[in-house]
This record gives structure tokens, sequence and C-alpha cells, in this order.
């Protein structure tokens, strides 16, 4: 079996890189990635030492390039991480979201199709789904639920969600997508709520909670969620959409308190800043259908997953200082400075 795994030098990407690596360790691996600001080729040192791994350099949406490596490593599955993903960037700039989010989508299956790839896999999101009201929580998203976006980074997500299964009524490409609430975990960009907040606090520096910090997040565990795609990889049915998420709704001010005491720091490091423009209220998933068709469940809750994440970062603090020592530094004052 070889697998092909765009966007494996990002934060959810390289973790399934690693599961599959472990969990499959007869499979053949090839990460395709083009090594944006948010890629990096350190995340996958211990998977270049593998013989069964194998890294190039790549835009999903170069044709040329995408093509010429279909042809040559003759992928049995696709899985689709390659993405631009965070909000905020989104609504500073929405082009590259459109370009890669949807683009190299199609660039992407038009490659499946012609080289007759077994399943392409679509790694979505919740966002496609809009939110939920802060006062209803017996509402959840199901497969169902009706797309409805609310950032370009969501547009862009559910474009490519509509795109993938007009390839399927249309073509007939063998596809599945998923719909993953929140993640956190090991080589998240500190650029995300969770790591921004572990890196603002070790080093004394404000953290900034948009609004009153009352939305809420459906946190699952990295891990988790690679395990439910590659149960769907297996044993998924062609042309389904599934919805993972593990029931750990919290607010980000609850996350931000957490991160605090488990670092022993004062809780006047925490600023309210302006809120995100759009801000989606809630987000929670109904994980029914994946936990009925496929039998996946979470292993990680919340409480161990945090503490787990908190001391990755306190043990690989040169993983995320050297980001946050680059580029990142003219991005934080873009973003932050007249919040
Ligand atoms: P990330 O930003 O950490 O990583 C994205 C990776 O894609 C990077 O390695 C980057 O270099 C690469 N990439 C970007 N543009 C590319 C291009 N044109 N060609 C090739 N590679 C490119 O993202 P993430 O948080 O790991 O998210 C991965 C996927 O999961 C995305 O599709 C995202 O929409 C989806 N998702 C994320 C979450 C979450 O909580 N982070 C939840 C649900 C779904
Ligand atoms: O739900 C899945 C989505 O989760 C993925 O599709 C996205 O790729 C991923 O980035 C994530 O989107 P969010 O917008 O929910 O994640 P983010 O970490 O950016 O923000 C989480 C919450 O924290 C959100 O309500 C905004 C808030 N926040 C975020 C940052 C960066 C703050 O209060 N302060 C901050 O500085």
């Amino acid at each position: 079996m070889k697998i092909l795994v765009t966007g494996g030098a990002g934060f959810i990407g390289s973790n399934f890189v690693y599961y599959m690596l472990d969990k499959h360790p007869n499979y053949d691996i090839v990460c395709l990635d083009a090594l944006t600001y948010a890629g990096n080729l350190k995340t996958l040192d211990g998977a270049l030492k593998n013989p069964k791994f194998k890294f190039v350099k790549g835009d999903i949406a170069d044709r040329e390039l995408v093509f010429d490596l279909f042809e040559k490593e003759e992928f049995d599955i696709v899985v689709n991480f390659a993405a631009e993903s965070h909000v905020d960037r989104s609504i500073e700039d929405p082009g590259i979201f459109l370009k890669t989010n949807i683009l190299g989508t199609q660039t992407l299956m038009d490659a499946s199709r012609k080289y007759n790839v077994k399943r392409y896999h679509q790694v979505s999101t919740d966002e496609v789904y809009g939110d939920l009201p802060l006062d209803r929580p017996d509402l959840f998203f199901t497969e169902e639920t009706p797309i409805h976006t609310s950032s370009p980074y969501s547009a862009s997500k559910a474009s490519a969600d509509l795109l993938v299964q007009a390839y399927h009524r249309t073509f007939g490409l063998p596809i599945t997508i998923s719909r993953c609430s929140n993640n956190y975990g090991p080589y998240h960009f500190p650029e995300k709520l969770i790591p921004l907040m572990i890196a603002n606090a070790l080093n004394n520096k404000k953290l900034p909670v948009y609004g009153e910090g009352l939305n809420v997040r459906d946190w699952l565990y990295v891990e988790d969620h690679c395990k439910a795609i590659d149960m769907i990889i297996h044993d998924g049915k062609v042309g389904e959409v599934y919805n993972i998420g593990g029931h750990n709704e919290k607010t980000n001010i609850y996350i931000v308190r957490k991160i605090l005491e488990l670092l022993g720091k004062s809780e006047d490091l925490i600023t309210y800043v302006t809120d995100r423009k759009g801000h989606d209220l809630r987000y929670a998933i109904d994980p029914t259908k994946i936990k009925n068709d496929l039998g996946w469940e979470p292993d990680t809750m919340f409480d161990d997953g945090i503490v787990k994440t908190v001391n990755w970062y306190l043990e690989n603090k040169s993983w995320w200082e050297e980001i946050i020592s680059g580029e990142y530094q003219d991005y934080y004052e873009k973003m932050y400075s007249n919040r």
C-alpha cells in the first residue's frame, strides 16, 4: 500500500505520518508539502530516518509537479491535509486560501482520476457548518447540517468539500470526507490558541483573548483524529462524510486558565482584545455516525491530553522557539499590536 499524505510537514499531517508509520510499518508513505510558513521539515526528522517514508517539496496546486509525482509513485490512497489553515490569516488575505484549498484540491483530484487512485480522502473541518448558538447546548453538527460558512478559510474548505462531492457524483472518484473539530497536541503551530497561549505564558507575555473569551470550541487530541482518518480510509464507505469529535466543548477562557494553572503562571497575564471579525460562537460535533459505522472513539480525554501537550511544549522548546524567533514576529506584531 502506498499513501500520499499532503501537508505532512504541518501539525495534523505530521502526526498522521508518525501514526501511520507506526501502525502500518509495511506501508510506503510519501509526503508532499510546499513548506509554507506552517510547514517544518524538522517536524519530520524522525520519519525521514524511516526507509518507508519519503518527502517531496511541492505545491498541491502545481499541476505538472503533481501529475509527475502520481505517474511515478502510483499511489493507492491520497489523504489531503495540505491547506492554509488559520482563520485570522484568511481575514487578512483570502487569496492564497482559495488557491491552495480549492484549486489545490482540484489538482489532486484530477491526478487521482487520471492515475486511478483507489481512495481520495479530503481532510475537512467542522467550520464548514458555520456555528451554533451559545444558549442551545442541545444542538450539534451532524453530517446533515447544512454548509453555512463564516470566514474566507471556512468558505474555501466548504468549496473544496463541494468539489470533492461533485467529483464523486460526476466522475465516480472514490472519495471520503472527514470533518473534525479543533485539534490540539504536539507540533501545533504557535499562531493557534493552545500553543500560542503556552508559548506566551512561558515567555511571560500577555495572553490575548478575543472578545470575552466565551466562544466554545470542541477539542480533540490530534492522535484521535489520525486514528479516525486511518479507519475511514480503510473501512469508510465511498462517497460518505464522517464527522469527528469527542464531545469536549470548552470556552476559550477555560482553556487559557487551564494552561496558566498547569504552568503555575498568574491570570494577570490574560488580556482581553478586540474580537475576531465574524467570530464563530460555538462548534460541537455529533460523532454518532463514525462511532456506529466504524467503531471509532477517542482514546485521550482532555484532562490527560492537555497535560501531555503542555509537557510536550516544555520538552520541545527549541521546536517552537525557532518558529517564534523568525518571521512569526512580524505576523504577531501585525495581528496583535493594535488589537
Ligand atoms: P497546518 O497549517 O499546521 O499545516 C498545513 C500544512 O500544509 C503545512 O505543512 C504547509 O506547508 C502545507 N501546505 C500549505 N499550502 C500548501 C500547498 N499549496 N501545497 C502543499 N503543501 C501546502 O494545518 P493543520 O492544522 O495541520 O491542518 C491540516 C488540515 O486539517 C487542513 O486541511 C485543515 O483544514 C484541517 N483541519 C484542521 C483542524 C485543526 O484543528 N487544526 C481541525 C479540522 C480540520
Ligand atoms: O474547528 C476546526 C478548526 O479549528 C480548523 O478547521 C482550523 O484550521 C483551526 O485553525 C481551528 O480554527 P479556530 O479558529 O477555532 O482555531 P484558533 O486556534 O485560531 O482559535 C480558537 C479559538 O480561540 C477561537 O474562538 C479564537 C480564539 N483565539 C484565538 C487566538 C489565535 C483567541 O481568543 N486568541 C487568539 O490569540
